[in-house]
């Protein structure tokens, strides 16, 4: 099957690898690459795109979007993903972002496309959410939407909110509403994503190529998660797109997700009703399990074959 996507995301660490993953997939057709600040602010995720794409042998086109969210401003997280987004990793610079606004060119893909299209969304999801409020009819193009956010239990960004969501929950709370089919990779499901040095070491025997270096260079530089007991680095974003490219990686779960989107401490929080504790209708299908084994085999084969 030949999905085509646009993939939304902050390059950041784990961002450059779903990059990888989705340009060196034949199952996927990425339409438009759309960053937002995020992790570490346009100025630096727009140019790590450009540069990834550049390094993949891609022309892919790439599109600057937003670098706030709909209120208030983004909360860069250096802690994991470095100044510069890419681990201090250098890469030879990239090409030229598009002058379309990446908002437009969501609302121009999704308004032309002759067969529905999947939104993928890795960051903030205010791009996402600024193409379907402003232009609601649009969702009727879209086949489904695959987002790495969100979590039942703990939050990575406050106890209660992951980093995704709690950057802008109001528009997260728009792409829940659009009416099109939703798929959450959560931090429940990522936690089972937990990239080792020996995982890294694999992947570096699998090949020379320049692509395989930086996703081993780049995700070498990301800290042991603390909230996992240091036992690896959960590689969030490439669990949004194995999603798409092969689903027998994951099990899943219908539930209602409702967005918290009140100022207090909860603020960002994706109430996630896994048991149907509420009675509300499913909006959202969860990746509740993964098999990690088949996952970091496909992305070490997947990255082998890039430059
Ligand atoms: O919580 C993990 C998410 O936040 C990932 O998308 C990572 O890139 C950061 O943006
Ligand atoms: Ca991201």
């Amino acid at each position: 099957m030949h999905t085509p996507i646009i993939l939304d995301c902050d390059p950041g660490t784990d961002d450059a690898l779903a990059i990888f993953l989705a340009l060196a997939s034949p199952e996927l057709d990425v339409l438009a690459i759309t960053v937002a600040g995020g992790n570490v602010g346009l100025e630096h995720t727009l140019p790590n795109a450009l540069a990834l794409t550049a390094l993949a042998g891609s022309d892919v086109p790439v599109y600057g979007g937003a670098d706030h969210p709909l209120l208030g401003a983004f909360v860069s997280e250096t802690r994991v993903h470095g100044e510069d987004g890419l681990g201090g990793v250098v890469l030879p610079p990239g090409g030229k972002a598009q002058p379309e606004h990446a908002v437009d060119a969501i609302r121009r893909i999704l308004r032309t496309s002759p067969e529905p299209v999947t939104l993928v969304g890795i960051g903030p999801a205010t791009n996402l959410g600024l193409a379907l409020t402003t232009e609601p009819a649009l969702a009727a193009n879209v086949r489904e939407i695959v987002l790495m956010t969100g979590a039942w239990g703990e939050g990575n960004m406050t106890p209660a909110a992951e980093f995704n969501a709690i950057s802008d929950p109001e528009a997260l709370a728009i792409v829940l509403a659009c009416g099109r089919p939703v798929v959450l990779a959560t931090l429940e499901t990522t936690a089972q994503a937990l990239c080792t040095p020996a995982i890294l070491a694999g992947w570096r025997a699998l090949g020379a190529g320049q692509c395989l270096k930086a996703a081993c260079d780049i995700q070498g530089t990301v800290p042991l998660n603390r909230r996992l007991a240091h036992a690896g680095a959960a590689l969030h974003d490439p669990c949004a797109i194995a999603w798409i490219v092969d689903p027998c990686l994951f099990t899943t779960r219908d539930v209602s997700v409702v967005m918290d989107l009140g100022p207090g401490p909860s603020r960002g929080r994706t109430v996630i009703d896994r048991w149907g504790r509420t009675g509300a209708p499913a909006n959202a299908k969860i990746l509740e399990t993964l098999d990690a084994t088949g996952f970091f085999a496909l992305l070490g084969e997947r990255f082998s074959r890039l430059p």
